[in-house]
């Protein structure tokens, strides 16, 4: 089985979570992006959509799936569905791989249950790995990434085409490596403290309530 074909078994598991008449939060990513192709068919069956980044947004809209903004919502959001890069066991996350860590973490915090979907590779007994991405204001970088390396890791500023990487806020983002996260929610209050971060993308305060993990042997579920 491919990545891939992992991906499209977990997008499908997680329509099973989608209530009925309601509106529910979408993430961002490619296994995201499986799970939205998969929403489209059943797209009569919700009230419709809040996104979490522009991209997530225009392929809802394209499958012909509404798409409302958060400040047009005035109840909470039943459940956010969404990837990530690395997983914990306890359901604490590194997100941000596609630089939607802000948008995402919000429309987390508005939903009662959050539903993570990924190949089971992305599981892991201890986060940090995969280098974790922090949004920052520009005028920060610099500052902050000299705060971060002073927490162990080494941050770097994110480049795509020899440029800074700018988000959909405008922000831009520093990736850290070689970090080793024991205490992922006390990392991410540290982080999210410095004067400059818009977000860190640990998911650890508000981890994912469900894991669906795709492997060869078939989906299975972290509750
Ligand atoms: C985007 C994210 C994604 O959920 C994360 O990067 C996983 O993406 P993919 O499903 O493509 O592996 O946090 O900001």
């Amino acid at each position: 089985m491919s990545q891939d074909d992992l991906k499209l078994s977990v997008a499908r598991a997680a329509v099973n979570y989608v209530p009925e008449g309601k509106i529910i939060g979408v993430g961002t990513g490619s296994t995201a992006n499986f799970f939205i192709d998969e929403l489209a068919r059943i797209k009569d069956r919700i009230a419709g959509t809040v996104a979490s980044s522009k991209a997530t947004a225009e392929r809802l809209v394209s499958h012909g799936i509404r798409v409302f903004d958060l400040n047009d919502i005035h109840d909470s959001i039943p459940v956010y569905i969404d990837g990530a890069d690395e997983i914990s066991g306890t359901g604490a996350m590194i997100k941000g791989g596609g630089g939607a860590l802000t948008r995402e973490k919000i429309i987390a915090s508005a939903s009662d249950r959050f539903i993570c979907i990924a190949d089971e590779s992305k599981l892991v007994t201890t986060l940090g790995k995969f280098p974790l991405p922090v949004e920052v204001i520009p005028m920060a970088h610099e500052l902050i990434a000299r705060k971060l390396d002073a927490l162990g890791g080494q941050a770097r500023l994110r480049l795509k085409d020899g440029k800074p990487f700018i988000t959909d806020n405008g922000n831009v983002i520093l990736d850290i490596s070689g970090l080793q996260i024991a205490r992922p929610e006390e990392l991410e209050r540290i982080i999210n403290n410095m004067a400059g971060v818009v977000t860190v993308g640990l998911f650890a305060q508000r981890g994912a309530n469900v894991c669906l993990l795709g492997s060869p042997d078939g989906v299975k579920v972290l509750e």
